[in-house]
This record gives C-alpha cells, structure tokens and sequence, in this order.
C-alpha cells in the first residue's frame, strides 16, 4: 500500500509538471491528495491518515469538500456510505460541476428518508446551464449499512452513471443533433446538507433533528482523469494526448453487451422516476431521450 502511494506520488508530480495530471488508477490515497474542504470546515472530520472523510450535518448546517483541479474527462469515483437511521431532509451529494455562469452539472443526489424506508437515488445532467433531466433509482441494497462505489464515466462519446459495476443512467453524446452536453471544465464536489424543502416527499418530510448530528462517509478517493488547472475554460487539452486516457478508449464509448442488459434491468426494476416519461413536465420529449433507454 505505501509503495503504490509512493510511486502514485511520484508519477503525478511527474505529470503535474507537463501542465496536466493523471491520477493513478489503483491505490488509496490521502484525501488532501485530490481535495479540499470547500465549506463547513469545523463539520468535517477524519478517520485513517486521512484516507476516510466524514461530513456531519446538524442544524447550524452541513458541509462540503471538492477537489483543487478541475477535469476535463475521467472515469471519477467515489465510495459512500450514508448517514444511517432517519435520515429524511438529508441530501449527501456527490457531483461534478463547472464553475461558469452556464454551467454543466453531473450529479448523483441521496434523498435521505425515514427509518425503514427506501433512500432515492437521484441523478440530473445539467448542460450550457440547463438541468431538469432528473431520475430517480431505488437501490437494491441498504447504502446506510456499508460504503458502495459510486462513479461517473465522462468522455466525449457518453456519461455514464455507475452504482458498483451497475450502470443506472447514460447520457449520450449527440451534439450533432443539437443535445447540449457536458464540455467545460468540472470539479468533483461531495457535500452533505439540508434538503427538507423538496427531497423526501415532495418537502412533506421534515429533517428529525432529535437524530443530529448526520454523518455521511467518505473513501476510495483515488481516480483516473484528465486535470485542467483552475483557471481553464476549455477541455480541448484534454483531447491532444488521448493515448494515455483509457476512459477514451473505444470499450468506453459505449455499454458492452453484459453492462446493456443490467442497464435494462435496472431500469425495469429500480427506476420510479424518469424526465423522459413525464409528459406533463415535458409535452414534447426532450431530443436526447430516444437514445438513453
Ligand atoms: C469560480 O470562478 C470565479 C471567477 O470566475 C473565481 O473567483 C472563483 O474562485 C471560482 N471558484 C472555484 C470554486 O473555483
Ligand atoms: C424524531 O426522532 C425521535 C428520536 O428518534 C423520535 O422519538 C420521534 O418520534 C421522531 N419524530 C418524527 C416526526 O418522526
Ligand atoms: C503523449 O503521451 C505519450 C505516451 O504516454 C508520451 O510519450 C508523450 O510524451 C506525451 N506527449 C505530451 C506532449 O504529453
Ligand atoms: C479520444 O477522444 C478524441 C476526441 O476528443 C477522439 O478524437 C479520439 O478518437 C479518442 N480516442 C480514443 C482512443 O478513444
């Protein structure tokens, strides 16, 4: 373990000074390696040398960390566990976002819920600053009572939502019939806040906070992406040495046969919401919707 974070460290510092980083794809790092406390510092607490991040929420407020670069591709990952017990109100967010005034936003959004019942998983896409393409998914697992991977593949080809090695949403790249897509610049954000105006019930179920402090958990901090400093505006950078970026490589432009027939029953299973079926909010299907089933 200490000889992979070595080498880990060594090689990024490598490609740090050629202008662009490429985090390892294996080994357990240091929170500190990737990320920083972005608010809530004294809400935010540390297992492990730092290779294990805990967010609290209680009702001054919450918390929320993200990572000192932005990307402009990757494979992004993270494991979480979430806080357990009732934990209606509660959103524990994990996302990647640009900073721009028409932003693009990939997010994975935990509906906390009363005890026993069922925490939503949703997820949205905002792009050129336009979201509403929320989903909703119930997991086939209790996310409370153990850390489980949660990732987001982005390329210029499609975003693909992962819960472990489960695919749960794609997002196809189809600029080229006029769907905007995700293509400046993104941090990877991970916060824990209260959400009792809309996530559980429609804002009906309040946040308990007789069962503050809510503590959600963090880990697995490692992943593979193309790093843009901050000031960056454009991912074209990303696109000039492609060799090196694996998550570009044609078994990731699209699902294999295996990861299309889980794809499918995930959604047959576990989807109770999905933008492209509700007709009300959209009479006319948005244009992407015939290619993400
Ligand atoms: C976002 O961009 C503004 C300038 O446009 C900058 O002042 C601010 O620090 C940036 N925020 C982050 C989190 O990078
Ligand atoms: C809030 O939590 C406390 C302690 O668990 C419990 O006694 C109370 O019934 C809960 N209130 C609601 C509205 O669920
Ligand atoms: C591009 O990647 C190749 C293979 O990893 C490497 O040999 C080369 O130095 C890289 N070029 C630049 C400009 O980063
Ligand atoms: C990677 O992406 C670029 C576009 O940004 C594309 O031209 C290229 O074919 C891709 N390469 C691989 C190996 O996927």
């Amino acid at each position: 373990m200490h000889f992979t974070k070595m080498k880990l460290a060594s090689f990024v510092v490598v490609v740090y000074a050629l202008g662009l980083a490429i985090n390892g794809a294996s080994g357990d790092i240091a929170f500190d390696d990737i990320y920083e406390v972005v608010w809530g510092g004294d809400h935010v607490s540390f297992l492990n040398e730092r290779r294990d991040a805990q967010l609290w929420m209680d009702p001054a407020y919450g918390a929320g960390f993200g990572s000192k670069l932005n990307y402009g591709s990757g494979f992004i990952h993270m494991r979480i566990k979430l806080p357990d017990k009732d934990s209606a109100g509660v959103v524990t967010a994990f996302y990647l976002t640009s900073n721009s005034s028409k932003h693009d936003e990939v997010d994975f959004e935990f509906l906390g819920n009363r005890e026993g019942k069922p925490i939503t998983l949703q997820t949205n896409v905002f792009a050129q600053g336009i979201g509403d393409r929320e989903q909703r998914t119930l997991l086939w697992f209790d996310p409370t009572a153990d850390f489980h991977t949660y990732k987001i593949l982005w390329n210029l080809y499609q975003i693909v939502f992962y819960v472990d090695e489960i695919p749960i949403r794609v997002y196809k790249n189809k600029v080229d019939i006029g769907v905007p897509y995700p293509n400046q610049p993104m941090s990877v954000q991970a916060s824990l806040w209260n959400g009792e105006d809309w996530a559980t019930d429609g804002g009906q179920t309040k946040t308990n906070w007789s069962n503050s402090p809510f503590i959600a958990h963090f880990q697995g901090f490692h992943f593979g992406a193309c790093s843009l400093p901050k000031t960056a505006v454009d991912v074209e950078p990303c696109y000039q040495n492609i060799s090196n970026y694996w998550w570009n490589r044609s078994k990731y432009w699209k699902l294999s046969g295996k990861e299309q027939r889980q794809f499918e029953e995930v959604r047959q299973k576990y989807l109770n919401y999905d933008y492209c079926d509700d007709k009300n909010r959209h009479p006319t299907l948005p244009p992407e919707c015939q290619f993400n089933k």
